[in-house]
């Protein structure tokens, strides 16, 4: 079997899960890590027996042996990490939220598409096994007609105000951290959202710490969402039908099991264990592409990327939050 080589892009918290989630895939081999310094790369290739290790992001981008890049880097530099790959010829998967903005991403999908490159939002979400159940369930009527969903993510992180939670320099806030998670499922479930109305508690750094959103998409139905990163919540979603509902068990961002209810008849549970820690799964998704030829993923398309990115800009429109480089930032 000829195997997908893999360069990692930044070497922070998700790029070591990634990496052992590729671990888990025959079909793909770590061949290199970069990061801003050398022995950052050193030390974490060392830990996982990965044999290239780049000095920089350029050289792991122009790395001839390198298939495709996995982006882990702060969101204010996914566009620009991104873009360097591509522009090297590189396949991307990048990790969520795809950009700060849409404009970012609009920017960055053109460029892989002028180029012909295979480019993908790493909203793993998506490729568990008991999601395709839900997608399966609830397009084949199982719960009637969908009217509206409930979606929660929210946790308790100490307020740091250098981390990337909560500077706004490194895109802190709820929003573009898990809140992006609910839009996405809610786009994924319902469509894109005509309108949006939101509240948000701004902190102390300027970012919001939490927030409810309410999207209303075609045909009057509504997608509720309740974000936080200082408020822990159940972080479970419920799909509402006109003959009865799905609940995605916590933690249902990475989801293993789900009850369909409809009146007058027993609750059904459906599990769906996962193996490997999750991150295989859109790492086979982008496997699967590649080898097909194809340049996006039918289960992520980059049109609905760019459509999540325009909802949350609009949410945030609302709330006058802006990140550093954007008009009408502090
Ligand atoms: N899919 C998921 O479940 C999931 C979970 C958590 C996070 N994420 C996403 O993954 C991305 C990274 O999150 P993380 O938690 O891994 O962050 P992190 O632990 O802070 O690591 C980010 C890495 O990015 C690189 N980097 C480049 N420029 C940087 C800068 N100016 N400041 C700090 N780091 C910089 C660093 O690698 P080098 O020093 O090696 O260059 C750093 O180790 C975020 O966009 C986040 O939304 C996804």
């Amino acid at each position: 079997m000829k195997q997908v080589r893999w360069g990692i892009l930044g070497t922070g918290a998700i790029a070591r899960q990634f990496v052992q989630g590729l671990n888990s895939l025959p079909e793909a081999e770590v061949l290199a890590v970069g990061s801003r310094s050398s022995a950052s790369a050193e030390k974490f290739a060392d830990k996982r027996n990965i044999p290239r290790r780049h000095a920089g992001y350029d050289t792991l981008a122009s790395d001839p042996d390198v298939d495709v890049v996995y982006v882990a880097t702060p969101h204010p530099f996914h566009a620009e990490n991104a873009t360097l790959c591509l522009q090297a010829g590189k396949a991307v998967l990048c990790e969520k939220p795809f950009s700060v903005n849409a404009a970012q991403a609009e920017r960055v999908i053109g460029l892989a598409r002028e180029k012909g490159l295979f480019l993908m939002e790493g909203m793993w979400t998506r490729f568990f096994p008991l999601m395709e159940e839900v997608r399966r369930l609830v397009s084949e009527g199982a719960i009637g007609e969908l009217r509206m969903l409930n979606v929660d993510f929210g946790f308790r992180a100490g307020l740091d105000p250098a981390s990337r939670l909560f500077d706004p320099r490194l895109g802190g806030g709820a929003l573009l951290d898990v809140g992006v998670y609910c839009v996405s499922f809610a786009s994924m479930i319902l469509g894109p959202p005509s309108r949006s109305v939101g509240l948000a508690h701004l902190g102390e750094t300027g970012v919001d710490e939490q927030a409810s959103i309410i999207l209303e998409h075609e045909g009057g139905r509504l997608a509720n969402l309740s974000i936080g990163i200082r408020t822990a919540t159940p972080q479970e979603a419920t799909i509402m039908g006109t003959e009865g509902y799905v609940k995605i068990h916590a933690p249902w961002w990475r989801p293993m099991s789900m009850t369909v209810s409809r009146p007058g008849e027993e609750d059904e549970t459906v599990e769906a264990p996962v193996s490997g820690n999750g991150f295989n799964y859109e790492a086979a998704e982008v496997i699967r592409c590649l080898e097909a030829g194809k340049t996006e993923s039918d289960i992520m398309p980059l049109d609905e990327t760019i459509s999540v990115m325009r909802t949350m800009d609009g949410i945030r429109d609302a709330w006058g939050l802006r990140y550093p480089g954007e008009e009408g930032a502090p």
